[in-house]
C-alpha cells in the first residue's frame, strides 16, 4: 500500500538521523578527548620547561610568565570545549532526542492506527461478503394459491379444498419458517406443525400459541436468518408487502374465477420470470384444474 511504504520510509529516515546524531556525538567526544590530552601535554611541557630551566623571556603579561599565559589560554579553550561537548550539546542533544523520539512514537502510532483501520475495513468487507454470500443462497419464498382472478380468500377463510395442493404446501414448507399475518394465523385451527410459525401483527401484546410474534415483516425475516428458505404464507396484506422482499413465488394457480374479499397481488412479468410449471387436471379428488408455477425474481 502506498501510504504504508511512505510512512515506513519516513520512519527509516528518522532512525538514520538518530544514528547519524550518535556518530556525531562520538566524534565530538573523541575530539574533546584528543584536545584534552594535547592541551594537558602542552600545559605540562610549558610548565616543566619553565620550571626546569627557569626560563624567563622578555614576554610577560601582567607580570606573569609566558608558560602560565599559554596554560591559561589552553585551559580556557579546554573548558569551553568541555562545556560545549558535555553541557550545551548534551542538553541540546537530549531535547533533540526526546523530540525525535516523540516524532517516531507519533509516526508509529499513526502507522498502527492505519493498520488497525485497514484491518477493521478488511474485517467489515469480509463480514459483508459473507453476509452477501449467505443471502445470495437465501431464498425468501412466497407461497400462495390464487384463482384466475387472483382471489385467495373470503371471510377470513380459504375457498377451495385441493388435497394435492395441501401436500405440495406441506412438502415445500416442512422444517422451514412460515411467516403469516395475524388474520391468517387466526384463520387456521392452530400453529402449523413441523415448522417455525411466525405471526406478524402491529399489536404489541399479541399472544399466538405455538408461534413467535413480531411487529414487522423485516423483523420476521431477520428472525429466520439461519433458514435458507423462509416461506411467506399469507394472507393478502402480507403478500402485497412481501413482493418486494421475496426472491421466489410458489403459486398454485386454480383455473377458475371466484368471488372473494382477499386477493393475491398482480405478478409483473418484468419483475418475475416463470421458471417451472406443473399442470394438474380436475379429477375425483380435485374439483378444479390447477397448476403449480414457480416464479423467480429477475436480476435487476
Ligand atoms: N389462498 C391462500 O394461499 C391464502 C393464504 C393465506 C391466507 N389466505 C386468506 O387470506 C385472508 C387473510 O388475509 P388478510 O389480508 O385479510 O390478512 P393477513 O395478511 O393474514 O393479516 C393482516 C394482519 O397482519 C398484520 N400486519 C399486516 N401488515 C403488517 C405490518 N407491516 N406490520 C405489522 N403487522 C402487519 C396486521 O395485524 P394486526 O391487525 O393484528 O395489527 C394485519 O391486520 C384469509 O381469507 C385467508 O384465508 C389465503
Amino acid at each position: 500500500m502506498f501510504w504504508k511504504n511512505k510512512s515506513e520510509n519516513k520512519i527509516d529516515s528518522q532512525q538514520l538521523a538518530m544514528i547519524e546524531h550518535a556518530r556525531k556525538r562520538i566524534r565530538q567526544k573523541r575530539g574533546f578527548h584528543n584536545h584534552f590530552i594535547i592541551s594537558i601535554f602542552l600545559i605540562v611541557c610549558s610548565l616543566l620547561v619553565n620550571f626546569l630551566f627557569n626560563y624567563q623571556s622578555e614576554f610577560t603579561l601582567f607580570n606573569t610568565s609566558w608558560s602560565y599565559v599559554i596554560s591559561a589560554i589552553l585551559g580556557v579553550i579546554l573548558v569551553i570545549h568541555f562545556l560545549k561537548v558535555y553541557v550545551f550539546y548534551t542538553f541540546m542533544g537530549k531535547v533533540w532526542e526526546s523530540k525525535h523520539m516523540e516524532f517516531l512514537i507519533e509516526k508509529q502510532a499513526i502507522k498502527v492506527e492505519k493498520l488497525k483501520r485497514s484491518m477493521d475495513k478488511e474485517a467489515l468487507l469480509k463480514a459483508q461478503s459473507e453476509w452477501n454470500n449467505e443471502n445470495q443462497n437465501r431464498n425468501v419464498t412466497i407461497i400462495a394459491a390464487a384463482a384466475e382472478n387472483n382471489v385467495i380468500g373470503r371471510n377470513n377463510d380459504l375457498i377451495w379444498h385441493l388435497s394435492d395442493d395441501l401436500k405440495h404446501f406441506k412438502n415445500l414448507t416442512k422444517g422451514h419458517h412460515v411467516i403469516m399475518g395475524r388474520k391468517t394465523f387466526e384463520s387456521i385451527p392452530k400453529a402449523l406443525p413441523n415448522r417455525t410459525n411466525v405471526v406478524i401483527t402491529r399489536q404489541k401484546d399479541y399472544f399466538a400459541e405455538g408461534a413467535i410474534v413480531v411487529n414487522s415483516i423485516e423483523s420476521a425475516l431477520a428472525l429466520c436468518l439461519d433458514d435458507n428458505r423462509p416461506f411467506i404464507i399469507g394472507g393478502g396484506e402480507i403478500y402485497r408487502q412481501a413482493m418486494a422482499l421475496a426472491d421466489c413465488i410458489e403459486l398454485t394457480r386454480v383455473h377458475e374465477n371466484f368471488e372473494g374479499d382477499t386477493f393475491f397481488p398482480n405478478i409483473d412479468n418484468v419483475v418475475w420470470q416463470e421458471v417451472w410449471r406443473e399442470n394438474h387436471d380436475k379429477d375425483d379428488k380435485h374439483n378444479y384444474a390447477f397448476s403449480f408455477i414457480r416464479y423467480k425474481k429477475r436480476k435487476q
